[in-house]
């Protein structure tokens, strides 16, 4: 019987009952490792680490790659600050997306609108990013601030959680883009995940957040992929490894090009195609696909 037969029908999430207890644990069955031919199963994947390292350049780049080979890619981004967007190629929407889909229930929580389910939400609520990405944002409204995070990021916790069981997206390649810091990842925003890759700057403060991040990871029982960015040379990425204390399983260097794309607001992969950072990020996927490097499951 497949792992995916296997798995039970886990619980409505249950947000607020995950803080400050333990990490929720990772679903079991979020890509059924039995039927897929070599290089097709779809990458799920968040990216997360210290703030300013990167997260957003690597996973919307990542995603664009992916969109390239032909792959269905739906990026989601957990930050309420824009990033993932531009590092995509497309606008984050001015109001949150989802806040249409949430009404106010019984009790005063949020929930999902009837007749909207997480995959009907992602259709109807997400956007088409170059190279055909799709994209979810929590949103952010600067005019209303708080009022409507609220509504909308409830119904992006509900949405997510229906994606590792939801059919139509069986296929699809998922990308999460988290804020800085550990607190996502601890409380389950990238239930589609099976693997958390860690982007860490050769410095000691982001090093040690990464280290902190992959240490929830295990103890979700989630794999881990450690990523060194901003890297200048060998000797970087081994200082970063060494912090850590898992190996670098793909350096991103510091290049003048994500600078300048960042001063232009434009995408990187659109602003230089074939730099040095957007070849690593290309060597990063070809070989997450092809299995040539294996997140590490037993740190
Ligand atoms: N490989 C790189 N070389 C040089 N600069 C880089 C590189 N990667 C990212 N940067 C720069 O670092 C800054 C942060 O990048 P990015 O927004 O992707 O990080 P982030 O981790 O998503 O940040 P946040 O925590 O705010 O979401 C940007 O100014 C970007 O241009
Ligand atoms: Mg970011």
């Amino acid at each position: 019987m497949s792992a995916r037969a296997q798995a039970t029908p886990l619980p409505y999430p249950r947000f607020w009952a995950t803080v400050g207890r333990r990490p929720a644990r990772r679903r079991p069955g979020v890509v059924d490792d039995g039927e897929w031919a070599p290089g097709e199963r779809p990458l799920r994947i968040v990216v997360v680490g210290k703030g300013g390292t990167g997260k957003s350049v690597v996973s919307g780049t990542m995603a664009r790659v992916l969109g390239r080979l032909g792959r269905p890619v739906l990026a989601l981004d957990t930050d309420t600050m824009p990033g993932l967007a531009q590092s995509l190629g497309t606008k984050a929407p001015p109001t949150p997306p989802l806040a249409e889909a949430v009404e106010k229930a019984e009790g005063g929580c949020w929930r999902l609108r009837k007749g909207i389910g997480p995959v009907r939400a992602v259709q109807r609520f997400s956007t088409v990013a170059p190279d055909g990405v799709r994209v979810l944002e929590v949103g952010d409204n600067p005019t209303s601030g708080v009022q409507s995070v609220t509504p909308s990021s409830q119904a992006f916790y509900q949405v997510i959680h229906g994606l590792p069981e939801a059919k139509s997206f069986r296929t699809w390649t998922m990308i999460g883009d988290h804020p800085a810091g550990p607190r996502q990842t601890a409380h389950d925003w990238a239930p589609y995940a099976d693997t958390l890759l860690v982007v860490a700057e050769p410095t000691w403060k982001s090093a040690l957040t990464a280290r902190r991040l992959a240490a929830l990871a295990k103890a979700r029982g989630t794999a881990t992929l450690l990523v060194a960015t901003k890297v200048c040379g060998r000797r970087d990425a081994d200082r970063v490894a060494e912090i850590v204390g898992l190996p670098v399983s793909a350096a991103i260097p510091a290049d003048e090009a994500v600078v300048a794309s960042d001063r232009l607001g434009v995408a990187l992969i659109d602003h230089a195609p074939s730099c040095p950072a957007v070849q690593a990020i290309e060597g990063l996927v070809d070989s997450l696909i092809s299995g040539t490097i294996h997140p590490v499951t037993d740190q």
